[in-house]
């Protein structure tokens, strides 16, 4: 039998100064990870810190639509901890578009978070052998993969580009024991939650994700990260698992 357990293991979480990626930082550090934080936000990366006991945790105030800075971190990480053990990629941006103002432009800067940062991560962490045989990555998608919102076409292509790396990913990293899956909220009480529920009432004329259970705490999300991170789920992979109150049922 195998339980919860990431005691000494380096797991990075991008999007650590904020909502969910702030929880599941909260959330490892008490099951005994060695936590490298990183993101654009350097007040907010301070205040998850804050919250944090352990001594083994690190910092990165980075930009990742910076390639080069993107790849100095990575580098950073491999040279200081030589063995990566989890990914996450919790940092995300969204929008609010409707077609008559869609761009290239902005569809290039939303991927550039949601999606291109996330794919050169897995690509500097998993070549060579600085990812461990058995690591997990665990990317943050949303039910905007697989449900159409007015207005939201950028976040929603983002999405869905994340949930098909990953089923292609699952296959090319198979043969190094690396297992690669997503996670697909509804609603989750955090500022970039919040602020989309805001947004759709004010404008009276967006869809409003509601959960027949009621809105997602970032804390259970944390605690299906740290599932899909540990041995718990071994064989787990290629797949995008939904914590949506049944928004999308
Ligand atoms: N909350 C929801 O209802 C919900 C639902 C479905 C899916 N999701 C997904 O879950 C993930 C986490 O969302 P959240 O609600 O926790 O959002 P959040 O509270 O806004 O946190 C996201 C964090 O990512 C950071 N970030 C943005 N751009 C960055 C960049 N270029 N480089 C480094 N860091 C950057 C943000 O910094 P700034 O604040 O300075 O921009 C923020 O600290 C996102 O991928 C989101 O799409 C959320």
């Amino acid at each position: 039998m195998q339980i919860i357990d990431l005691r000494n293991n380096n797991i990075i979480i991008t999007g650590a100064g904020s909502g969910i990626g702030r929880e599941t930082c909260l959330l490892l550090d008490k099951l005994g990870a060695n936590v490298i934080c990183l993101d654009i936000d350097k007040n907010g990366l301070e205040e998850t810190r804050s919250g944090m006991v352990g001594q083994n945790h690190e910092q990165y105030v980075v930009d990742l639509t910076d390639e080069i800075a993107l790849k100095e971190f990575a580098d950073d990480v491999i040279l200081k901890k030589s063995l990566i053990h989890g990914l996450v990629h919790c940092a995300g941006i969204s929008s609010r578009k409707p077609l008559n103002v869609l761009k290239k432009e902005g569809f290039s800067k939303i991927m550039d978070v949601n999606f291109y940062s996330f794919v050169e991560l897995v690509k500097h962490l998993t070549k060579k052998k600085c990812f461990c045989e058995g690591g997990s990555i665990v990317v943050m998608s949303s039910i905007s993969s697989i449900k159409g919102y007015k207005a939201k076409t950028e976040y929603c292509v983002s999405k869905a580009a994340v949930d098909s790396f990953v089923r292609c990913m699952a296959l090319e990293l198979a043969s190094k024991r690396i297992r690669i899956n997503s996670i697909m909220p509804g609603e989750v009480l955090t500022p970039m939650g919040i602020k989309a529920r805001e947004m759709a009432l004010l404008s009276g004329t967006d869809e409003i994700v509601n959960q027949p259970l009621g809105p997602t705490e970032p804390y259970e999300v944390a605690n299906l990260i740290a599932f899909l991170l540990s041995q718990a789920t071994k064989t787990i992979t290629g797949t995008s698992v939904r914590i949506d109150g049944g928004a999308s049922v």
